[in-house]
């Protein structure tokens, strides 16, 4: 007779061991039986998914047959080692559940880390407030796939709910989640390639037919045309990336030109070759990238934050700018690193902590690109530059106010303050809605983020 409960854990060094969790039953009869049970945004899941937490860090657990729960968590393992954009493995753990010992049978949990910040399809549409994203999501999905092919990775059942997404700087960073159906190849074939971005297509629409009858997409977002859409942008930075270009030996330049544009995609470029194309003198220069995160990896080198890509991009443009102003300054050159150290010391870190406060779920890089867009924002309005400080001031005030329940959530295009012209206060969780059953079924509670939306968006340079 087998004995039901753990049989086997599996844990990545770093994290809790799980063991007061109640193995002996099937996580679908884990409610009121574990107080580390926690409800958050999720997409839809054929398999039984739940939330547990520990401290300030949640995790995700899936019930597998063991077979497929041990491919998943390589899979996942495989896919970090390649730094690819998926959610991150850290156990896996072999349990015999069954109401009778006789009829026991084993199943394998996959734990992952919860990806903070992340934001289900379902969120993005559903809450008032993350409306400017929807749109991102074609790029979102785009880069995400061109990502993971080029990292040899066959994903086999890309859809919205198989896709998590987190906020960049106004955009979107999309993250694959749900690895049971894929493959890591050490190239990919065209025809792999191919036959990932038809299941994107129909999932994509199958997910958005369902949403459509929920909630009005935006006209960008038709059901049937998303998904085609989202191929044509694959396929032209595919093509953008991969296109060969002929130069002839003095034209070296164009080696770094052609770098230096892919690194303004953010893509990092691991080796350029030059192959003799068979004409004369002419060459054909071939550029291996090897990830999209040039920028991010840039900003960390100097000051050690751990950001999205866009936020990255207008964090080291912040740094740029202190640069030019301390040589304009001191009459000298400064080093990228002194300006980085500078702008570490007297705009960032002082900024982010008056931030703490507001933080909510947005991690903290986002809060402050989003202060720098209120800057813009100001700015531009006011015709001169309004500097950090200020905009920091109004940017909190307006935070404030949101949480004040005399300030109607809504505050559609009315003045929020003297100084602040029309900037829209939206919650993220719209109270007015659906009844709360109806809203938590669909991922709705538990998420109060606001982003101010502005009418006009800014020109963000
Ligand atoms: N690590 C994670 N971080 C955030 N959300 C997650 C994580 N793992 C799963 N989810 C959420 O749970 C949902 C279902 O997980 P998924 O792996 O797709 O299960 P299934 O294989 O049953 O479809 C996802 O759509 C996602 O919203
Ligand atoms: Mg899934």
């Amino acid at each position: 007779m087998a004995p039901t409960g753990l049989t086997a854990i599996q844990i990545r060094q770093g994290h809790p061991d799980f063991l007061d969790l109640p193995w002996q039953l099937p996580l679908a009869e884990w409610e009121g039986k574990s107080a580390r049970l926690v409800q958050v945004p999720r997409g839809l899941s054929r398999h039984e998914v739940l939330f547990v937490s520990y401290g300030k860090a949640i995790y995700a657990l899936k019930e597998l047959p063991p077979r497929v729960g041990q491919r998943e968590y390589e899979v996942l393992r495989g896919l970090e080692e390649r730094g690819l954009p998926a959610v991150v493995a850290v156990g896996l753990v072999k349990a015999r559940t069954g109401a009778e010992p006789s009829e026991a049978e084993e199943r394998s949990v996959l734990i992952t880390r919860f990806l903070d910040g992340s934001l289900p399809y379902r969120t993005l549409f559903m809450n008032q407030g993350l409306e400017r994203y929807r749109e991102r999501l074609l790029d979102a999905m785009a880069s995400l796939l061109v990502r993971l092919h080029l990292g040899g990775f066959y994903w086999g059942d890309c859809s919205l709910s198989n896709t998590l997404f987190r906020r960049d700087a106004g955009e979107l960073q999309a993250y694959a989640v749900d690895a049971e159906t894929s493959e890591l190849h050490e190239r990919l074939s065209d025809g792999k390639r191919l036959h990932d971005l038809d299941i994107m297509e129909e999932n994509v629409a199958g997910g958005l037919a369902d949403l459509a009858a929920m909630v009005p997409l935006p006209p960008a977002l038709d059901v049937f045309e998303t998904g085609p859409n989202i191929r044509q942008r694959y396929e032209r930075l595919w093509e953008e990336i991969n296109k060969e270009i002929p130069v002839t030996p003095h034209e070296s330049y164009r080696i770094h030109e052609r770098i230096r544009a892919l690194n303004d995609l953010g893509f990092s470029v691991g080796e350029v070759d030059l192959v003799a194309s068979g004409e004369s003198d002419h060459l054909r220069m071939r550029t291996i990238v090897t990830d999209r995160n040039y920028h991010r990896h840039q900003l960390h080198g100097l000051t050690g934050i751990v950001a999205e890509e866009k936020q990255a991009t207008l964090l080291l443009n912040e740094i740029q700018e202190l640069k030019a102003t301390l040589a304009k300054e001191l009459n000298r050159s400064t080093p990228l690193s002194t300006a980085a150290y500078r702008w570490l010391e007297e705009r960032y870190h002082p900024t982010i902590q008056k931030l703490q406060p507001v933080k909510g779920g947005t991690d903290l890089s986002e809060l402050y690109c989003q202060v720098l867009e209120h800057k813009w924002f100001l700015s531009e309005r006011e015709k001169k530059d309004v500097g950090l400080e200020r905009a920091l001031e109004d940017y909190l005030e307006l935070r404030k106010r949101q949480k004040d329940p005399v300030v109607p959530a809504l505050l559609l295009g009315g003045p929020a303050s003297p100084s602040l012209p029309r900037p829209v206060e939206i919650s993220a969780a719209d109270e007015t809605q659906e009844p709360t059953s109806q809203r938590e079924a669909m991922g709705l509670f538990d998420h109060a983020e606001v982003d101010l939306i502005y009418p006009i968006p800014p020109q963000v340079k």
